[in-house]
């Protein structure tokens, strides 16, 4: 049984980052709503997570990319790295990164994007690629600080206008 996380401001932030299995989809599935979850009705259009299915998942972390964190027997928070299939073929994609809003502002998103870098160094990635909306700049400067650039602007289907930056970084 999974213990959700309450942070304690006397509590040491102790957390691991490890490889997530196929059978973690559920767990990957059940933080990624939860670090989503105040986005909702915010962003246009609505963020494909909350229709992302654990099987969807299950179907990403067989390329071995997935992450979860955890404290303890509680999962708070995870990222999927994913090789790109277009262009040069040495691009790698990071998505899925989410962390428990409680658990917030103790390093955890920028330790679970570094592991997703380390995974696609690891297949021979020469860059990593992220999409940030453009209605999140808070988002887009915590990439930013981690070297990102935007490199690219994307539009959702059915949108006159860019909704996304493609932001990139040589790994
Ligand atoms: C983006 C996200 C993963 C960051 O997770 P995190 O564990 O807070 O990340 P970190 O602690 O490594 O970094 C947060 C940064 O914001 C800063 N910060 C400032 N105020 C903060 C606050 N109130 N709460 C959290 N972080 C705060 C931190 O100091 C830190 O600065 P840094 O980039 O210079 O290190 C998390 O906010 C999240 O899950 N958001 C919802 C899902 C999402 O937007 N995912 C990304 C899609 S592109």
């Amino acid at each position: 049984m999974e213990r959700r996380f309450r942070y304690c401001p006397a509590m040491r932030p102790d957390f691991e980052i490890l490889p997530a299995m196929a059978g973690d989809a559920e767990r990957l599935r059940a933080v990624m709503c939860r670090g989503f979850a105040g986005y909702r009705g915010r962003l246009q259009p609505e963020s494909s997570v909350f229709a992302e299915t654990a099987a969807q998942i299950a179907a990403k972390l067989a390329g071995g990319g997935g992450r979860l964190a955890w404290q303890g027997d509680a999962v708070l928070g995870c990222v999927i790295a994913e090789r790109l299939a277009r262009g040069s073929g040495r691009v790698g994609y990071i998505g899925r990164l989410a962390v428990d809003p409680a658990a917030r502002g103790h390093g955890l998103g920028g330790r679970l994007v570094a592991a997703a870098e380390d995974f696609l160094r690891g297949q021979a990635m020469v860059h990593a690629e992220v999409h940030v909306r453009i209605a999140l700049p808070e988002n887009i400067a915590f990439f930013a600080r981690r070297g990102y650039q935007e490199t690219a602007r994307g539009t959702h289907p059915g949108f006159a206008h860019p909704t996304y930056l493609v932001m990139t970084r040589p790994l």
